[in-house]
C-alpha cells in the first residue's frame, strides 16, 4: 500500500441505547453474512468511552453496565482522548443519542472530513443556523451527512425529496404522519376505548417514548417536518412551524411521576374531537404540513386533523408513516411514500444503509 493512500474507514459509535444495541446487533449480523463492514473501533456513552476490540457484543455489554460512579475520573478521561484520534477525516461517526450536545458537534465534524451519519434530529431538525452549519461543511469538504434514520426511520423520503430537488422538480407541499406512536394511536383510538388507555398500551409495547409527552406534545414531529422542509430547499426556522399540542395543560405541568394519573385528560377532549370527525364522515390523523409557497411565503404547521376517508393519509396500519409530496411534477396526485416508520431495528437498519452507502461510494 502507498504510504499516501487513505487508511479505510473506522467507525465509532455514540449512543448504547435502544437504537445504538440494534446497530450493533445489525452490524453482527451482517459481519456473519461475510458483508465487507468499516471497523467499528470505539462506542461510547454519556458515562463513557472505550476501544471495540474483536468482540463487540462484548465491549457493548461492558459499557451499558457502566455505573457512573465506578467510572473513574481518569478512565473517562482516556476513553474520551481516544475518541478524539478517531474524529480525523475519512472517519465515520454514528450518533444514536438524543443529545443537543452532540448535535452540536456535527458541523465541526464534517468539517474536519469526518462523516456523520445520525438518528438524532437535533442536527438537521433543530435551529436553522446549524442546519446551514451541517449544509456548509459538507460542501465545504464533501465529508457525507446521512440523515436517513431521522424521520420515517429509512424509509425512502429525504432521499427521494432531495432527488426530486436535484432533478429540477419544485417541491410545493409535503404533509405527513410522521410519528409512528401517534400513528398507532389514531389508528387504534375509535371513541370507543379511552384513549389514555391507549396511550398507556403503546407505552408499554415500546412505541412511545418513555414520558409519552414527548410524542403528544407534537415536538418530535415539528423536527421532521423541518428536516423535510430544509431537505426540499426551505429556509424553515423552528418558530415558523405552528404546533397544536394534544396535552391538555392538567398533563403538560404534571410531574413525571404523575403522568400515567393525568393521562385521563386526554379522554374527554379526544372523544369529542373523534365524534365531530366521525359526524363528517372523516378520520383523526396527527399531521405535519408544510407549503413551500413559491412566490407567496411559506406555511408550516403539526397537530391533529380530521381528513376524509379517501384522503391519501388515512391508510396505513399499526405505526406506519406516510407522506405525501406535492411538486410540478405529481400536481394532480401527490407522491406518496408509506411503511414501517418507527422502531429500534429499522432505525439500525438505515444508519447502517447510510454507513455502507459511504464506504461503498
Ligand atoms: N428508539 C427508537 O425506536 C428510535 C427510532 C427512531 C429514531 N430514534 C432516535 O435515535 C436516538 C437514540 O434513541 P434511543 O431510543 O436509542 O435512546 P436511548 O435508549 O435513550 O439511548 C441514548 C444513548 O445516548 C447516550 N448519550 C446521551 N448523551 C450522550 C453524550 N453526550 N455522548 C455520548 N452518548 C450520549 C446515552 O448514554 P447513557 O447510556 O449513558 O444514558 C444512551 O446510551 C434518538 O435521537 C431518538 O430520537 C429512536
Amino acid at each position: 500500500v502507498p504510504a499516501t493512500a487513505t487508511p479505510p474507514a473506522q467507525l465509532l459509535l455514540l449512543g448504547t441505547g435502544t437504537v445504538g444495541s440494534a446497530f450493533v446487533a445489525r452490524w453482527q449480523q451482517l459481519a456473519r453474512q461475510g458483508w465487507r463492514l468499516p471497523r467499528l473501533a470505539a462506542l461510547a456513552n454519556s458515562r463513557s468511552a472505550l476501544a471495540c476490540g474483536d468482540d463487540i457484543a462484548e465491549a457493548l455489554q461492558t459499557a451499558r453496565q457502566w455505573s457512573p460512579v465506578a467510572c473513574r475520573e481518569e478512565a473517562v478521561a482516556a476513553g474520551f482522548a481516544g475518541l478524539n484520534e478517531l474524529l480525523q477525516a475519512n472517519n465515520i461517526v454514528v450518533d444514536a443519542t438524543a443529545s443537543d450536545a452532540v448535535a452540536a458537534c456535527h458541523a465541526d465534524w464534517l468539517a474536519r472530513g469526518v462523516h456523520v451519519v445520525t438518528a438524532n434530529k437535533l442536527g438537521n431538525g433543530a435551529d436553522l443556523l446549524r442546519a446551514q452549519a451541517i449544509a456548509r461543511a459538507r460542501r465545504e469538504t464533501g465529508a457525507c451527512y446521512g440523515d436517513a434514520a431521522t424521520v420515517g426511520a429509512g424509509l425512502p423520503l429525504l432521499r427521494t425529496i432531495r432527488a426530486l430537488v436535484a432533478g429540477g422538480d419544485r417541491i410545493h407541499a409535503i404533509e405527513g404522519v410522521l410519528s409512528g406512536s401517534l400513528a398507532w394511536l389514531f389508528d387504534r383510538f375509535d371513541g370507543e376505548r379511552r384513549f389514555s388507555g391507549c396511550v398507556r398500551t403503546a407505552c408499554a409495547a415500546g412505541y412511545t417514548e418513555p414520558d409519552p409527552r414527548l410524542d403528544l406534545s407534537g415536538e418530535d414531529v415539528r423536527r421532521k417536518l423541518l428536516i423535510l422542509a430544509r431537505a426540499a430547499g426551505l429556509a424553515l426556522e423552528t418558530h415558523e412551524v405552528q404546533v397544536e399540542s394534544l396535552l391538555p395543560s392538567a398533563l403538560s405541568v404534571a410531574d413525571i411521576t404523575e403522568v400515567d394519573a393525568a393521562l385521563i385528560a386526554l379522554d374527554a377532549p379526544l372523544r369529542q374531537r373523534y365524534r365531530n370527525a366521525l359526524r363528517d364522515g372523516a378520520r383523526l390523523r396527527f399531521i405535519g404540513h408544510v407549503e413551500t409557497g413559491i412566490g407567496a411565503g411559506h406555511r408550516a404547521s403539526v397537530g391533529l386533523r380530521a381528513l376524509p376517508a379517501d384522503h391519501p393519509l388515512c391508510g396505513g396500519r399499526g405505526t406506519d408513516n406516510r407522506v405525501a409530496i406535492h411538486s410540478d411534477r405529481y400536481r394532480t396526485q401527490p407522491l406518496v411514500i408509506q411503511g414501517p416508520g418507527a422502531g429500534a431495528e429499522v432505525t439500525a437498519a438505515a444508519l447502517i444503509d447510510d454507513v455502507l452507502r459511504i464506504t461503498s461510494a
